[in-house]
Order: C-alpha cells, then sequence, then structure tokens
C-alpha cells in the first residue's frame, strides 16, 4: 500500500466510451488497488452545461454504479457525491481571493470557447457562463481540500492540475504552507485508442462504442469498424489494424501474440477478426455490465454507497477548512 492519496472527479455526462474506459478508468481503478483514494462524481462541474436535475441525478448514478461495477477497490476508496461535502463550496470562496483572473483567461477549455464564439461572428464571451470560467479553481477546491498527492486524468485535464498547483502555490506563499502540491498523472495510453472509422475515439467524431452497450448494441459497433480492402488470404499488419488495436486492451499477453500472428501470416479475413474481438470484449465486459444493469436498477443502493463516502469525506474536508479558516481569518 502506497502513502501517498490519489483523487479524481469523474464529471457525470452519460456514459464512457471505450477510449475513456481505457485511457482514464482503467488506471483509476488499478490506482485504487494499493492507494487510499478519493473519487467522487464531479455534479458541481455539469452545472455549467446541465440545468436539469433529473439528467444530473441519472448521470451521477451512472458514474457512481459504473465504477462499482469495474472493480473499484471499495476498501481503499472514498466514492461520494461532490455536492454532499459543504466545505468544497468554502473552500471554492477562500481559493477565488488568491486567483489571478488571468489565469483563468488562460485556461484551454475558456480560450476554446472564445475562439468558437470569434468563429462563429459572436461575442467573445458569448454563451459562456461563470461555472464554466471559475470551473478550475473549483477543481482546485477539490484537489486541495482532500490533500491529493496523485491526480490522475486524461491529457486534456492537465493544465487544470497545473492551475491548481499554482493556486496552491499563491495561497501558500500568503499563509503559510498549507496544502500539498498535487502532480497530475496522464494515462499514458490516453489518445491512442481508436474509434471505428480510426482515428481517435471521440465523441466529436461520432465513432465510439460505449462501454455498457448491450450485448447487441456492441456487436454491430464492433462489426461496423472500417478496415482496409486486403482480402482474408493477405497478410496484414496488426499494429495498422483498429481491430488488434482494440483488443490489445482486453486480452492477455499470449492471446495478443496469438492474434498479431494470425494477422501476419495471411488467411483470417476482416469478419473474422471482428467476430473474435467481439467474444473477447464481451467476455471481459459481460460480468462488469450485468453489475451495472443491476445497480442501475436499485438506485438506494448507490445512494448508500455515496452517503458512506459522503461521511468519510466530510472528515477529511472538514478538518482542511478548519486549517483555512483559521490561516486566513484568524
Ligand atoms: N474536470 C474533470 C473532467 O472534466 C472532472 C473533475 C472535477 C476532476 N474535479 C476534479 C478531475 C478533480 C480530477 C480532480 O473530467
Amino acid at each position: 500500500m502506497s502513502n501517498k492519496i490519489v483523487l479524481t472527479g469523474i464529471k457525470p455526462t452519460g456514459m464512457p466510451h471505450l477510449g475513456n474506459y481505457i485511457g482514464a478508468l482503467k488506471p483509476l481503478i488499478n490506482y485504487s488497488q494499493n492507494h487510499k483514494t478519493f473519487m467522487f462524481i464531479a455534479d458541481l462541474h455539469a452545472l455549467n452545461t446541465i440545468y436539469n436535475p433529473a439528467e444530473i441525478r441519472e448521470h451521477t448514478y451512472q458514474a457512481a454504479a459504473l465504477m462499482m461495477a469495474l472493480g473499484v477497490n471499495m476498501d481503499n476508496t472514498v466514492l461520494f457525491r461532490q455536492s454532499d461535502i459543504a466545505e468544497i463550496y468554502q473552500l471554492n470562496t477562500f481559493l477565488m481571493n488568491v486567483t489571478p483572473k488571468g489565469l483563468m483567461n488562460r485556461a484551454h477549455s475558456y480560450k476554446a470557447a472564445m475562439d468558437k464564439n470569434t468563429a462563429a461572428g459572436l461575442d467573445t464571451d458569448a454563451g459562456v457562463n461563470m461555472g464554466l470560467y471559475t470551473y478550475p479553481i473549483l477543481m482546485s477546491a477539490d484537489i486541495l481540500l482532500y490533500n491529493a498527492d496523485i491526480v490522475p486524468v486524461g491529457a486534456d485535464q492537465k493544465q487544470h492540475v497545473e492551475f491548481a498547483r499554482d493556486i496552491a502555490g499563491h495561497f501558500n506563499h500568503i499563509y503559510g504552507n498549507l496544502f500539498k502540491m498535487p502532480e497530475p498523472v496522464i494515462g499514458q495510453d490516453t489518445g491512442l485508442i481508436p474509434g471505428l472509422d480510426g482515428r481517435k475515439m471521440s465523441k466529436s467524431y461520432d465513432n465510439t462504442i460505449p462501454l455498457f452497450a448491450p450485448e447487441k448494441e456492441l456487436k454491430k459497433k464492433v462489426m461496423r469498424i472500417i478496415t482496409d480492402s486486403k482480402t482474408p488470404e493477405e497478410a496484414k499488419d496488426p499494429e495498422e489494424s483498429t481491430i488488434f488495436q482494440l483488443y490489445k486492451h482486453f486480452a492477455s499477453e499470449s492471446e495478443i501474440a496469438e492474434f498479431a500472428e494470425m494477422f501476419r501470416a495471411g488467411g483470417m479475413g476482416y469478419g473474422t477478426a471482428k467476430t473474435i474481438l467481439f467474444e473477447k470484449m464481451n467476455s471481459v465486459l459481460a460480468a462488469p455490465r450485468a453489475e451495472y444493469e443491476r445497480l442501475m436498477a436499485n438506485p438506494e443502493e448507490i445512494e448508500a454507497v455515496l452517503a458512506h463516502g459522503a461521511a468519510q469525506a466530510s472528515t477529511v474536508a472538514a478538518e482542511t477548512m478548519s486549517r483555512v479558516k483559521k490561516s486566513v481569518l484568524g
């Protein structure tokens, strides 16, 4: 067991796809096996885009059920809902006052929103609310409230963790060393998981495979993977095949070597290769999918886990906030 504290937030925005699973969720699950882990559903971070309470609730359950079903080690993990902890709103207010506005102006997500507006000939801040603009401050509060050492995130979130370090630095400089410096850890595989058309798997390319798609849908998606026009007889380079690239994340070393050999040897058509991929994926995903569906049918079970997590998270949050208040307010 490591003595480093791992923390991450999962935004409740719907069913993740296989790229999210392989790049972000799998590493998290691995961390939870031998680290004290704070894992929360970042519902407050969804509020700048989702204005529908039923949707927030449903997506929060989905995200929590997903992590439980995928095998997060619950003995080491505090799983909770971000909005359940009163101290998060408090720390956010304190951090606002040491955060330079210019830092927020440099945030990638805010800049992307401005660029989009400019391209569309709109006012640069059209549609930008303060939730979006100050998103990195709330995220810094998440990280600092629970004394996180390691923050495993996707590449798109790295800047936010660096902002948390900056903000912690400003705070520590003024008030003394209260906050630890968190380290962002970026999943190595992020960005390399191909979607159905061979480009990076991403919602914006509409080429994703949902993690817990029902079996039939999973099969249909896998069968739709785009391949080149090589005949079954022809030898194929596994490294160039989306089918093989996806297979690698679900199979054992020896199965991977065997499948690669089948590509190189020739004699295997893409239809056969897709069937092998589908069966492998399905064998790995069937049990967690069933557990996920069971939990979603029993939301009171999810609520109980989140309530237990909130009680544990509160203890740490209260301790941090009492130190912060003392330092800032005297
Ligand atoms: N912003 C993250 C995302 O969009 C979610 C998140 C919120 C988070 N708070 C966090 C991630 C704290 C790591 C640490 O995915």
